[in-house]
């Protein structure tokens, strides 16, 4: 008899402080109702969808199955556009995490989990906060490094002398639309650039401690259930990322165009392609408009729950 394990986790959107927290800074993500789906099962030879492990493809699968004791077929499933800025790296690495220790027979805590996975991403994708793992992991609403009347501690994170603070945060209920660029932009070589201008010229690091203080106010709107404020501070942090280079033409456009129908909109996750978001009272009226500029739009709800098994069997 073979056991087989399934575990899901969900895909996240930042509502504010994308890239400056990977410098400690706070930021606030949501997770939604688009889940990763991984079945894991001992087996003779590690496969992924019925086909032999490609490491080079394959690169965060590869990195989890060499911390398995025994090959592992894997199945996955995603609502989660891959290269989206809708964290569904983070969702895999969480949900199969999830499901590796649970065949294991290991007891993890969401602590252990979401630091893991944060290791997992690090490892592939070089500088990164734990942001996406600890929203996968937990679910609802999260800030890092948010102010202590932010919410209740979690847990904390540290990395190459950065430590970030994961609390729970009470979020009111949104409609949010996505628009996704159709654009595959990975995280690393965007966060590098970030490092590189940070580096170079003291106006990016203005902007970056900019975006720290406009996701301070933003957890201070959310908390008051204050949408007008919220929109507004989204998007001006849409406009500090543009600044630090991280948007482009297509995310612009479509930001532009939610505007007419929004409190606000902003790119989400790492920029350069990816998705962007909109507050909205009207997501159809927002849906169309990104439509109309050649963008893929969805409704996604908040208030998703986080990592959890979902079946454990034998078969
Ligand atoms: O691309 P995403 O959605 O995984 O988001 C990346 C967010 C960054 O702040 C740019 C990097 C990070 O790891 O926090």
């Amino acid at each position: 008899m073979t056991a087989t394990v399934t575990a899901t986790a969900p895909g996240k959107l930042i509502i504010l402080g994308e890239h400056a927290v990977v410098y400690g800074k706070p930021a606030v993500a949501l997770a939604i109702d688009r889940r990763m789906r991984c079945t894991l099962s001992k087996a003779s030879d590690a496969t992924v969808n019925g086909r032999p492990l490609d490491v080079t493809k394959q690169p965060y699968i590869g990195n989890m199955m060499r911390h398995s004791p025994f090959p592992i077929r894997a199945e996955t499933e995603s609502s989660i556009p891959s290269g989206s800025g809708l964290g569904s790296s983070a969702a895999l690495s969480t949900a199969f995490l999830k499901a590796l220790n649970r065949l294991k027979g290991d007891d993890v805590d969401d602590k252990r989990l979401a630091e893991d996975a944060f290791l997992i991403e690090y490892e592939a994708q070089g500088r990164a906060s734990p942001l996406d793992t600890s929203a996968s992991t937990h679910g609802m609403g999260i800030a890092l490094n948010g102010p202590e009347d932010s919410g209740d501690h979690l847990w904390d994170i540290s990395k190459n002398g950065n430590t970030w603070s994961v609390r729970d945060i009470k979020i009111p209920k949104m409609t949010l639309v996505v628009g996704y660029t159709g654009i595959h932009a990975p995280t690393g070589p965007l966060v590098e650039k970030v490092r590189r201008y940070r580096n170079k010229c003291r106006f990016a690091v203005d902007m970056v401690n900019e975006i720290g203080k406009i996701t301070l106010d933003g957890i201070n709107a959310l908390k008051k259930n204050d949408l007008v404020t919220l929109g507004k501070l989204m998007t001006d942090d849409h406009k500090l990322l543009s600044i630090l280079g991280v948007s482009c033409n297509e995310l612009n456009k479509l930001v532009n165009t939610s505007l007419r129908y929004s409190y606000g909109a902003k790119l989400t996750g790492a920029g350069g392609g990816g998705s962007m978001i909109a507050l909205t009272d009207c997501p159809e009226k927002v849906c169309e408009s990104i439509s109309m500029r050649g963008g893929t739009p969805f409704v996604v709800r908040t208030g998703e729950p986080g990592a959890m098994i979902e079946k454990d069997r034998f078969k």
